[in-house]
C-alpha cells in the first residue's frame, strides 16, 4: 500500500514535539467554562470561615463562641480545644516542624487562624466570625530575624528547651537550623589569599506568589461509604492524600483528592493549610460537605510567602577577574513556623546552586533558619526550591565584583562561565550540571541587543546628564542564570518521606485515540497540550486524539505533583517512557500482522514498516485496533502502559537576559525600553507555550524586582495585604519582551527536555535589579535592596547627591 502523504506531512499532522500547537485548555478557559474549586457546589454544602488574629504575637486568654452560635445559619464553631482530642490542633509542616491549626494558647503572626466558623452560607459564616469574642494579651513582636536571634523573647514556647530540631542543633530559642554546604576552611583560605575580594549583603525581600485564584477546598465525608472526597487547589494531590490519611487516620483508599482546574499556583498551593484540616473535620462532624475559600487578604497575609533571605556574600578573584572562591551566609526568615516546602534533605532548598553559571573552584554556604512573628511559608514562588534567591545572590555578587575590579560585567561573566566541554560539571557545592553552552548563549544575547552600541549610548547619556542636558539615565541589566529543576532523584529528594518520582499511564483505545493520566497537575502551564505532543511524537497518534487527565487520585497514577518546573523533567520523561513501552508492544503486533520477525520492522513517524519495503506497513491506528481484535500469540490483548520515572539527575536549563531601562532621576520612575530573554530548556516541546511561560515568568519577575513586597511594620502588621498595596502588574505596566532560544538537550532525559516554567522568574529578577544598579553605577551605587519602586529609586538618586 502506498501513502500519498510525505513523511514530513504525516509528522506535521501529529502536532507532536516542536509544534506550536494551540493550547487545548484555552477553549474552555476563554469561554468561562473552567471548573475551579469555588465552582463546586454539593447538596447541603456548608461554608467555613476563619476568625483570625489581629495581633502578630499575643496570648489568647479566652474565646467566647456563644454570640456566634446564636447567629442564624451558624452551625458550629471550632477552636483548638475541639481539635485537641482528635490530635488535630497542630499539624506537621513539610519542613519537619509543626504548626498550629487553630491558635493553641498564643498566636505568632497577624492573621493566624484562631477559630473556624461553619455556617449554611458564606454570609452567615462571616457574621459568625465577627461575633466570636477573643481576648488577647499582647506580647513583644519580633519581625527582624537578626533581632530574633538576640532576643530573650521566646516565640515558640512549645519548643522551649529543645536543642535539636528537624535539621540538627538549634543555637537559640528562635533559631531553627543551620545548614552548611561546601568547604568552609578552603573558602576562607582563598578569601584571605585573593587579589580582590568583594563583599556585600544581598537581601531578597519577602514576597508572595499571589495566584489569581486563592487557596480553597471542599471536603465531603460520606458517612455511609466512609469515603472522604477532598476537592482543592492542590499542586500535589497525591501527597495531600497521603498526608490527610496520616494526619486523620482515615485509610488512604478511603480518601479521594481531586484538584480541579487551578488558577495559578506558583508554589502557593503546595503545602497544607489550616483550612483543609478544619474543613475535613467540619465535614466529618456535620456529615455535610464543607467549603472553604480564602479571600485575597487572607491569601496574602497567611498562606505561604516566598523569599525573605538575607544573603551576606564574599567573592574572591584574581586581578584579571577569574573567580577563585565564593562564601555566603544566609539568614532565612521563616516566620512563626517552619512551613517551607523543600525536599527533606534540603532545609534551604537548592540555595547551594548559588555558584550559578560560573566555574568557581571553592565555595561555602551556610544558612540559618530563624523564627519571627510573620506568616509561615517559604515556598518556591515559581522557582525550584530557593533557586531564585541563589540566582539573585550570584548575579548581584558578579556585578559587585565587576565594580571592585572596574571591569565590564558582561566580560567578567564570560571569563568565568563553565565551558561547554566541562559538562557534566561538578559544582563546588555538590551539583552535577547536565549540559550547557553558556558562551554561545551569551554571545547570541549580546549580539542580539547590540551590547557594544548600548554601552556607547549609555556613556553618551552620562555625559549629557553631567552636562545638564537630560535627567534620565540608562541602565543595562545583565543576567546569566542556571536553574536546577526536576526533583527527584528519589535517592536525594523526598517530601515527608515520599520519593520525588513521577508517573504517566497511557491507554490506547481500539480506534486509535488515547487517554493519558499523570501524577502532575497543571495550573495554567498547558500540560494537556504539551504532554499529548510528547505521546504523539513517540507513538504516532495525533495529539488531537489524545486526552490528558491529571489531578484525581482515584484515577491518576501516584506522583509528587507540579511545582519547581518538575513536570517536564520528571512526568514528561515518564510520559515518553510509557509511550515507548506501548511502541515496543506495537512493534510486536505490527511484525505479527506483517508476518515478519520483530526485528524486521522499523519505526516511521506513525507506523511500523518492513525494513527495505516501506510500502508494507501497519499504522498505529491499525495496530491499536489489532491489539483489541486479534489473538496475538504470546501477547495479552490491549495496548496500555504505565511508567513511574525516577530521574537520574536534575535538569539544568539556563538563560541569558538583558534589560535596558530608562530611569528618571527626579521622580524615580522607570521605563523598560527593551527586555531580551534567551532561554535554553533543551528540547522544546511547544515553542508557543514556552514563549507564554517566559512572558508570564518575566512579568512576575518584573513585579518582584520593581514593586511587589509583603511588608510588615514593627508591630507585625502586614502592610501589603490587598492588591492596592501589593503590586500585581496589569497589561498597562507589563513590559514587552523579545524571546529567543538555544537548544542544549539534557543528556539523561528521554527526550532531552529541561524545565522552563520557572526560568523566567529566576532570571528576570536579577536582570531588572541589575539594570537599576547599572544606571547608578557611574555615580557610586554598589548595592540597594529590592523592590525598586519609584520611591526607593528616587531615594538612591537623592542619597547619591543627584538631586539639585
Ligand atoms: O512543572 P511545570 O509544568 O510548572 O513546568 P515545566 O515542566 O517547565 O513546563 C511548563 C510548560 O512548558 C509545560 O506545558 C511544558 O510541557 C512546556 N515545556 C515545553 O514545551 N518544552 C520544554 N522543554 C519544557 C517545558
Amino acid at each position: 500500500m502506498k501513502d500519498e502523504l510525505t513523511q514530513d506531512q504525516r509528522s506535521a499532522n501529529l502536532k507532536g514535539m516542536g509544534s506550536s500547537r494551540k493550547r487545548v485548555e484555552d477553549v474552555r478557559f476563554t469561554q468561562g467554562k473552567g471548573r475551579y474549586v469555588d465552582d463546586i457546589k454539593l447538596d447541603g454544602m456548608l461554608f467555613g470561615d476563619f476568625v483570625r488574629s489581629p495581633y502578630a504575637h499575643a496570648r489568647v486568654t479566652s474565646i467566647n463562641t456563644e454570640a456566634a452560635m446564636a447567629i442564624p445559619g451558624v452551625v458550629a464553631v471550632l477552636t483548638a480545644k475541639d481539635l485537641e482530642p482528635l490530635g488535630l490542633h497542630w499539624m506537621p509542616t513539610l519542613a519537619g516542624d509543626k504548626q498550629m491549626v487553630l491558635a493553641d494558647g498564643k498566636v505568632l503572626f497577624q492573621g493566624q487562624e484562631v477559630a473556624y466558623v461553619i455556617a449554611n452560607d458564606r454570609y452567615a459564616a462571616a457574621d459568625g466570625v465577627e461575633a466570636v469574642e477573643v481576648e488577647y494579651e499582647e506580647l513583644p513582636v519580633i519581625v527582624n530575624p537578626f533581632e530574633a536571634l538576640k532576643s530573650n523573647v521566646v516565640l515558640r514556647e512549645d519548643l522551649e528547651g529543645q536543642t535539636e530540631g528537624a535539621h540538627g542543633p538549634r543555637k537559640h530559642h528562635n533559631h531553627i537550623f543551620t545548614w552548611e554546604q561546601g568547604d568552609k576552611e578552603g573558602t576562607e583560605k582563598v578569601l584571605e589569599e585573593a587579589d580582590v575580594v568583594a563583599e556585600e549583603m544581598v537581601y531578597y525581600h519577602r514576597t508572595h506568589p499571589c495566584p489569581l485564584e486563592t487557596c480553597g477546598c471542599v471536603a465531603s465525608m460520606d458517612k455511609v461509604t466512609g469515603k472522604l472526597t477532598l476537592y482543592g487547589t492542590f499542586q500535589a494531590p497525591h501527597a495531600i492524600r497521603t498526608v490527610v490519611s496520616l494526619i486523620s487516620g482515615i485509610a488512604e483508599h478511603n480518601i479521594r483528592v481531586v484538584s480541579p482546574d487551578i488558577g495559578g499556583g506558583f508554589g502557593n498551593k503546595v503545602g497544607a493549610y489550616a483550612g483543609y484540616v478544619c474543613s475535613v473535620v467540619a465535614s466529618i462532624v456535620t456529615g455535610k460537605p464543607v467549603k472553604w475559600v480564602e479571600d485575597r487578604m487572607e491569601n496574602l497575609m497567611t498562606t505561604a510567602f516566598a523569599r525573605d533571605y538575607w544573603m551576606q556574600g564574599k567573592i574572591a578573584a584574581t586581578k584579571e577577574g577569574k573567580i577563585t572562591g565564593l562564601w555566603c551566609h544566609t539568614t532565612a526568615d521563616h516566620g512563626g513556623f517552619d512551613a517551607c516546602a523543600d525536599p527533606t534533605k534540603f532545609p534551604a532548598g537548592f540555595m547551594n546552586i548559588c555558584t550559578g553559571s560560573y566555574d568557581i573552584p571553592t565555595a561555602y554556604l551556610a544558612v540559618d533558619g530563624v523564627y519571627t512573628n510573620k506568616a509561615p511559608g517559604g515556598v518556591s514562588y515559581r522557582c525550584s526550591f530557593r533557586v531564585t534567591e541563589a540566582a539573585y545572590f550570584i548575579e548581584r555578587m558578579i556585578e559587585v565584583l565587576a565594580i571592585e575590579l572596574n571591569m565590564d560585567a558582561a566580560e567578567l561573566r564570560r571569563i568565568n562561565f563553565i565551558k561547554s566541554d566541562q559538562f557534566p560539571y561538578q559544582s563546588a557545592l555538590g551539583w552535577e550540571y547536565d549540559s550547557g553552552d553558556y558562551h554561545r548563549a551569551w554571545d547570541q544575547a549580546l549580539n542580539a541587543v547590540g551590547y557594544k552600541e548600548l554601552r556607547e549610548e549609555q556613556a553618551q547619556r552620562i555625559e549629557d546628564f553631567k552636562a545638564g542636558k537630560t535627567r534620565k539615565l540608562i541602565g543595562i541589566g545583565l543576567t546569566h542564570f542556571t536553574e536546577i529543576v526536576g526533583a527527584g532523584p528519589v535517592k536525594n529528594c523526598d517530601i515527608l518521606g515520599l520519593g520525588m518520582f513521577d508517573s504517566c499511564e497511557i491507554r490506547i483505545h481500539p480506534t486509535g485515540s488515547a487517554i493519558a493520566r499523570l501524577g502532575t497537575i497543571s495550573q495554567g502551564q498547558g500540560h494537556a497540550t504539551t504532554f499529548a505532543q510528547i505521546i504523539a511524537s513517540e507513538i504516532g497518534l495525533p495529539a488531537d486524539d489524545i486526552t490528558l487527565e491529571e489531578g484525581d487520585t482515584d484515577t491518576a497514577p501516584y506522583g509528587l505533583g507540579t511545582y519547581g518546573s518538575r513536570s517536564t523533567p520528571v512526568a514528561g520523561a515518564a510520559t515518553a517512557m510509557a509511550a515507548r513501552k506501548i511502541r515496543a508492544k506495537a512493534q510486536m503486533i505490527a511484525a505479527y500482522l506483517l508476518e515478519v520477525h520483530d526485528d524486521d520492522v522499523e519505526w516511521d513517524v506513525d507506523r511500523f514498516s518492513v525494513k527495505g519495503a516501506p510500502e508494507r506497513f501497519k499504522t498505529m491506528k491499525e495496530i491499536a485496533f489489532a491489539a483489541y481484535n486479534q489473538a496475538i500469540p504470546g501477547l495479552e490483548p490491549g495496548l496500555e502502559a504505565v511508567s513511574y520515572y525516577d530521574p537520574p539527575n536534575m535538569t539544568y536549563p539556563f538563560g541569558a537576559y538583558i534589560c535596558v531601562m530608562e530611569i528618571d532621576v527626579d521622580t524615580g520612575e522607570h521605563e523598560i525600553r527593551s527586555f531580551y530573554a534567551l532561554d535554553d530548556c533543551g528540547t522544546r516541546i511547544n515553542p508557543m507555550i514556552i514563549d507564554g511561560q517566559v512572558h508570564g515568568g518575566c512579568t512576575e519577575g518584573y513585579a518582584i524586582a520593581m514593586g511587589q513586597e509583603i511588608a510588615y511594620d514593627e508591630m507585625g502588621n502586614c502592610k501589603s495585604a490587598t492588591l492596592m498595596d501589593f503590586f500585581l502588574p496589569t497589561a498597562w505596566e507589563t513590559p514587552t519582551y523579545t524571546t529567543d532560544f538555544a537548544v542544549t538537550p539534557s543528556p539523561h532525559h528521554p527526550i532531552g527536555a529541561k524545565g522552563v516554567g520557572e526560568s523566567p522568574n529566576v532570571g528576570s529578577v536579577p536582570c531588572f535589579s541589575n539594570a537599576v544598579h547599572d544606571a547608578f553605577r557611574p555615580f557610586g551605587l554598589v548595592q540597594s535592596h529590592m523592590p525598586h519602586d519609584h520611591w526607593r529609586i528616587w531615594k538612591i538618586a537623592k542619597d547619591l547627591g543627584l538631586h539639585s
